[in-house]
Parts: structure tokens; sequence; C-alpha cells
């Protein structure tokens, strides 16, 4: 692991879940063309959400990271993009109101496109074609046309996530994201539920915080807090081809930087310490996440922290733990403990999705109780062992889509086939999200509250 590090060394490394390209010259062409393509972030942005995890490692700010799945070329439109948006802004309100603390906002969004999948084809009928992985490498249809590794496909990839991220862009920095339109966040379709009043009495408070400001001489308007905000991106770094042809030395600070996105993370599949997603990640200096499953032990857990943070950065590493419902309470602990012990820096945030997929009538869907379900056990370990439990990772759209079951109005499984639209796994839709956004929030409101009653100078802080 002290080898030379360059953008590139990761080749020379045993790697998992890859495409095969059978045009490996017009593969070649395409990465040469990518880095010589503008940057989609910028070095000095990764330093900044950085500097906010670090805020989270501490207990002072809480990770609201989620998205699609995987982004798809055929759903990019201004309205999906405008949807998740409103939708993700609501949820940080929500948890920002209850928590009293920061949230820091990162959507798995223009970058969240490659995929690693159980197996490399699939068979359908005795006939057999590459798996689907994702619009950047290939297309969903059932054809050995489709099926077969594109590389044009990164370029569009590319085009689509600068395409996303200038919206986005737009939309936090041009007065959409203003909290005085918190009232103008709530879509149609979950207006008519009883979420709606919940969140609307949040909305009305705030309003009335804002009026109360102005009236003491303070303007909103000329503090950029509450006129923008910061919406980061994040996706798992899988194309190591297409991430190394977007990393960059930082004119800066002369450290490379992977500019596909803000943070960047390692799969649960891809985290074999001498293979070649880790190799790739430790030379960058983004932010970067790890995915914790219940195959990962606590030692090879801390001799990952060595590899990918050995200064003990805080901020730089996000452990997203996702064991299932089921499997948190014995998995989770034993991870928690030992990396305290060792007193390494992490964000610890919870992925309440991949550990609770489940076949239902023909769909691949997840039960909303077994997503509350581990969270509220991920809550549960961190509170006894005296850590905080620092964000939560979401698969969800803005979108009225029926890909998972129950929530407040409970979903069921014959329902599934309605509005089933995702290209991988079953997302949360809006009503779903801001039901689980609830019920994180009275968890970060009790803690609120147990701070400050344990100490009143420090929750006021
Ligand atoms: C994902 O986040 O879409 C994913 C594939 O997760 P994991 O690596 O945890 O299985
Ligand atoms: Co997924």
């Amino acid at each position: 692991m002290t080898e030379r590090w360059t953008p590139s060394s990761w080749r020379s490394k045993p790697v998992q879940q890859v495409p095969f390209y059978p045009d490996q010259e017009a593969l070649a062409a395409v990465e040469k063309q990518l880095a010589s393509f503008p940057p989609l972030v910028f070095a000095g942005e990764a330093r900044q959400l950085k500097r906010q995890l670090a805020r989270v490692a501490e207990g002072k700010a809480f990770l609201l990271q989620g998205g699609d799945c995987a982004e798809s070329f055929a759903e990019h439109s201004a309205d999906n993009i405008r949807d998740f948006l409103r939708l993700f802004l609501q949820m940080a309100v929500v948890l920002t109101y209850a928590g009293g603390l920061p949230v820091v906002k990162v959507g798995r969004v223009a970058g969240q496109f490659a995929k690693p999948r159980s197996s490399a084809t699939e068979t359908v009928e005795g006939v057999s074609h590459p798996s689907y992985r994702g619009d950047i490498v290939n297309g969903i249809d059932f054809t050995e046309e489709a099926r077969t590794p594109d590389p044009h496909r990164q370029l569009k990839a590319f085009r689509q996530s600068a395409a996303t991220l200038n919206l986005l862009r737009a939309f936090t920095n041009g007065g959409y994201a203003n909290l005085d339109n918190a009232h103008r966040w709530m879509l149609s379709f979950v207006q008519d539920s009883p979420l709606s009043n919940r969140y609307q009495e949040i909305a009305d408070r705030i309003t009335e915080a804002l009026d109360f400001m102005r009236a003491c001489g303070i303007d909103p308007e000329l503090n950029p807090e509450m006129r923008a905000t910061q919406l980061y991106t994040s996706h798992e770094a899988l194309l190591l081809g297409y991430e190394e042809a977007m990393t960059r030395v930082d004119s800066t600070s002369g450290d490379w930087y992977a500019t596909s996105g803000h943070m960047l993370w390692i799969g649960d599949r891809t985290r074999q310490l001498d293979h070649a997603h880790v190799e790739f990640f430790r030379g960058i200096k983004n932010p970067i996440g790890l995915k914790c499953g219940p195959s990962l032990s606590p030692d090879e857990l801390l001799r990952l922290i060595d590899a990918l943070n050995p200064e003990n950065e805080p901020g730089r590493l996000t452990l997203i733990a996702r064991f299932g419902s089921d499997k948190v309470l014995d998995g989770l602990p034993p991870l928690v403990r030992a990396v305290k012990a060792e007193g390494r820096s992490v964000v610890w945030s919870c992925d309440p999705m991949h550990g609770n997929t489940v076949t239902a009538n023909g769909y691949k869907t997840r039960p909303f109780e077994r997503i509350v379900g581990e969270i509220d056990s991920f809550f549960n370990v961190h509170h006894a062992e005296g850590t905080h439990a620092g964000g939560i990772h979401l698969e969800m759209t803005g979108r009225n889509v029926t890909e998972c079951t129950g929530g407040g109005r409970p979903l069921t499984a014959d329902q599934l086939s309605d509005r089933y639209h995702t290209h991988c796994d079953p997302r949360l839709n809006a009503e779903q999200a801001l039901d689980v956004t609830f019920l994180v929030a009275e968890r970060l409101k009790q803690e609120r509250l147990l701070r400050a009653r344990q100490s009143p100078a420090e929750a006021a802080e």
C-alpha cells in the first residue's frame, strides 16, 4: 500500500465488477476525450464538503445523502431534477428543524450511473446476455446489442451529469432554495397526505422566524445561508476508467481530486483491500464513503481505514452501514466499537436500503417497516455506544413511483406494478421519503433534548 500512487495505479491491481468492452480502441479514445473535458466539480468545493463532514464526525451536523439507485438517460428531465431537489430540500428542512443541527445535503445525482451486479450475465428462458450495469455502460433492454458495453455511453453520462449539475446549481443559488419558499416545495401528489400538514406546520414556523428576524432588522435576503443552499453530488465510483479520466491535479494544493462528483464511495462488493477500487480511492483527496455490509470484519475495516484515511483526517471518510434490519444489531456494534477504540474519526451513516431488498409479486422491493427498522436500530446502537448517528443514505425519487411497499399510506405488493420505473433498485417515493424523514427527525429531536439536558450551553451553540 505504500507504493507510489497515480490516477492509473489501480490498473495493476485485481478489479471486480468491470464491464468487458469488446472495442478496446474505442474505449481508450473515449477515456482520452473525457480527460480533456472540463471538470464537473472543483477541488475547493470538495474541500468545503469535507469540512462540513468533519462537523458531522464531531457530532455537530447531520448528513442527508440520497437519490436514484441509478440515474438513467431516459429519465433525464428538468421536472425530475426539480422534484428530487424540492423533496430533498423539504427533508433537509425537517431534519434541521428537529435536530437543531446543520444538515449536509449530498445527492446521489449528476453521476450515479454505474451499477455493480451479482452476476456478469442474465439468463431469461435459456437465453443469456451480459447483465445491465447502468446507462453509463450498456442499455437495459434484454438484447445482445443493448447489453454490449459501449464506451460512448460514458460521454453521454458526462454530458448528462453536467446538465443536471448545472440545473441544480441554478436552483440552489438562484432563489428556489430560499427558505422563504419552504411552503412551495411540497409536491402536489403528497399534498393530500397527513404528512402535508406536519410539513406545512414546520414551514409556517420558519416563515414566522424569518418575519421575526425581519422585524428585528435582520434581512434574511442579505444572508446567503437563507437565500441559497449548497447541494453536493456523489456517486459510487465503480467505473474506474471514467473516474481516472476525470481525476485532475488541483492547482491550489497540488493534490489529486476526482472531479466527477464532490463525494465518491466504494461499494460493498468492491472494497477488497488489495484491489483496484481501494487503490484508486486512497490517492484522491475528495471526501469518500465506504459501504459496510455484514461480511466486513472489524479488523478488515481498520485496515481499510488505514489505507483510506491514514492521517485520520476528520470528514475524509464516511462509513455507510448497510446491514439489513435483521443483521444490524449484531453486525454494527463490533465495527463501531473497533473504530472508537482506535480513535478513528469517521462519519457513521445508515443506508437502510441495500440490506432490505426482497421479492414480492415478481418485483424487487423493500418493505418500509424493514427500512425504518434498520434506521431505528442504527440510532439505538449509536446511542448505546456513545457515538454519533451521523447520517442517512436513501434511494429515493421525487416521483410518485410504486417500488417500495408500506409507508404511512401503505402501498401493497399488488400496487407495485402501477408505477414501477426504477432501472435498478426500488426507491422510496416522495411520500415514503418524507415518512422516513419524520421518523429520523423524531430521533434527532430526542437527541437534541438530551444534549440540552446534559449541557445547556453546548446545545444552544
Ligand atoms: C448502491 O448504493 O446502489 C449499492 C449498490 O450499494 P451497496 O454497494 O451497498 O450494495
Ligand atoms: Co441501489
